[in-house]
């Protein structure tokens, strides 16, 4: 078994009956979705799954899982998904999946939101292994562009995974990828691109992680928010 599948094997054990639980996007949310799928199935777990993105639904559906539309929910009990890069403070950088506003939406409705990593996500501050996403609605995105060149970052309109056109997020949003010329803590980030007239959401979620689980060679931490 390999350090994403045992992460994931130990958040579904915090699943209870009757959650509604929302599912992530990504290798390490897959191998959450199947271990759900197998106590559903083998357990006769009863649970309602909400999904972050359309791969993710699909995910479910396949597997047998009961979903639910998200303009059907007001909260959930249970978020589970991966990340990109974890700080010190559970501050997150996400969005290589670009669903952005259906994983923050969940993120921050949720009674309890737990992120599956490995150790190598783990990091010092946001932006410094990946880029910022930032989905923008398409006919903003040189004014988007623009006025984040003009706070320092160098800003690239993200091409889809064939590299014969743009990438467009399932609700039809552009992605631009960002990089700071300046350090920035993730509260300023957060503040400085939800300030940003034309950004539908971004990559960055601060303060909303429950838990971190970290998987290390076979063995997993559980760091969970005082
Ligand atoms: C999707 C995400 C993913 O959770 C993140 O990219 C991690 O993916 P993986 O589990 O495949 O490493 O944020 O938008």
């Amino acid at each position: 078994m390999n350090d994403k599948e045992l992460v994931a094997i130990q958040a579904a054990r915090h699943v209870k009956d009757d959650m509604t639980v929302g599912l992530g996007t990504g290798s390490t949310a897959n191998y959450f979705i199947k271990e759900l799928a197998r106590r559903h199935r083998e357990e006769g777990l009863r649970i309602t799954a909400a999904s972050s993105s359309v791969a993710s639904a699909l995910q479910a559906t396949e597997q047998g899982l009961p979903l639910v539309a998200l303009e059907h929910l007001g909260r959930i009990d249970l978020y589970v998904d991966g990340a990109d890069e974890v700080t010190p403070r559970m501050a997150l950088l996400k969005g290589r999946g670009y669903d952005l506003v259906r994983e923050k939406l969940l993120a921050r409705n949720s009674d309890m939101f737990i992120v599956l990593i490995d150790k190598s996500k783990l990091v010092s501050r946001l932006g410094e292994k990946f880029p910022i996403p930032a989905e923008v609605m398409p006919f903003a995105w040189q004014m988007v562009k623009a006025s984040l060149e003009g706070l320092g970052a160098s800003v690239s309109l993200r091409q889809n995974a064939a590299k014969d056109g743009w990438a467009i997020t399932s609700h039809g949003s552009l992605v631009l990828d960002l990089e700071f010329k300046q350090h920035l803590d993730s509260s300023e980030l957060n503040q400085l691109l939800n300030n940003v007239p034309g950004i539908v959401e971004h990559g960055v979620f601060n303060d909303l992680a429950s838990a971190v689980f970290v998987a290390d060679n076979g063995k997993v931490e559980e760091i969970w928010k005082n």
